[in-house]
């Protein structure tokens, strides 16, 4: 797993939006893998200031909350749209994402494990991190043969994301996410981590043993995987 230690944010996310733009720029369809949350959304302003050309990629999602639908305004979906999708121009239909509303989630997670494989797999999965260590929704314990299911959601990972919610107790117990073997299978991932909240989590993700206790540690075997991370979000990294 390559690093890449930034000064700030800025900097991070100014390394993870070149990359996207060589991608985007390829003379072939591509298809990007999107994170939501907080980290990616300097990234996803750089990204709409470059106004690339959009006319070949698909975006695909990697989670959303179960009985959050994707026009929900608090969804990942609308996230998306509102950051990057939309000011970039991508078409609705070529932005695909689980959606938590949907009747029978096992269908729905089966449906979009062979989207990804008939978009021809994921070029370049971008990723946050959990606290806890989660990537996706995949909370400790994920098997790293997992697809995309229907996951609980922690304590503290309800806790992180009341923000959108108002508080804890409205967040969703449960969500539907791409499985560590889904994220395993693009090309390239490249994880984003910023801030002293996220060092413990980044460093036991990095530098220790790969174990379904901290699942970001996956991307250790991972053969194309890159962390990004802001010098507060490093600090506990080995050199
Ligand atoms: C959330 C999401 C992830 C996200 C991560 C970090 O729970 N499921 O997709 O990458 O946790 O979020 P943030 O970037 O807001 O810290």
């Amino acid at each position: 797993m390559d690093r890449f230690i930034a000064a700030d944010p800025l900097a991070a996310s100014e390394r993870v939006a070149e990359e996207v733009l060589r991608l985007l720029a390829a003379p072939r369809p591509v298809v990007l893998g999107v994170a939501a949350g907080a980290t990616p959304r300097m990234l996803y302003r750089l990204l709409v200031e470059a106004r690339p050309s959009v006319g070949r990629v698909d975006v695909v999602l990697l989670d959303e909350y179960v009985g959050v639908g994707p026009l929900a305004p608090h969804s990942f979906r609308q996230q998306i749209h509102h950051e990057l999708t939309g000011p970039l121009g991508v078409l609705d239909e070529r932005v695909h994402s689980l959606n938590g509303l949907a009747p029978d989630p096992v269908v729905e997670c089966e449906h979009f494990e062979r989207l990804i494989n008939r978009l021809g797999g994921i070029d370049l999965q971008l990723l946050g991190i959990g606290r806890n260590g989660h990537i996706g929704f995949n909370e400790p314990g994920a098997l790293a043969t997992s697809r995309s299911r229907v996951v609980d959601l922690t304590s503290s990972t309800r806790e992180a994301n009341a923000g959108a919610f108002g508080s804890a107790e409205l967040v969703p117990m449960k969500a539907l996410t791409q499985g560590l073997g889904t994220i395993s299978d693009a090309d390239r991932v490249i994880l984003m981590a910023f801030g002293d909240a996220k060092a413990e989590a980044l460093a036991a993700a990095v530098d220790g043993p790969v174990t379904a206790a901290v699942p970001a540690s996956i991307l250790q075997t991972h053969p194309n995987a890159l962390v990004v991370a802001d010098q507060a979000a490093a600090r506990l990294l080995r050199s």
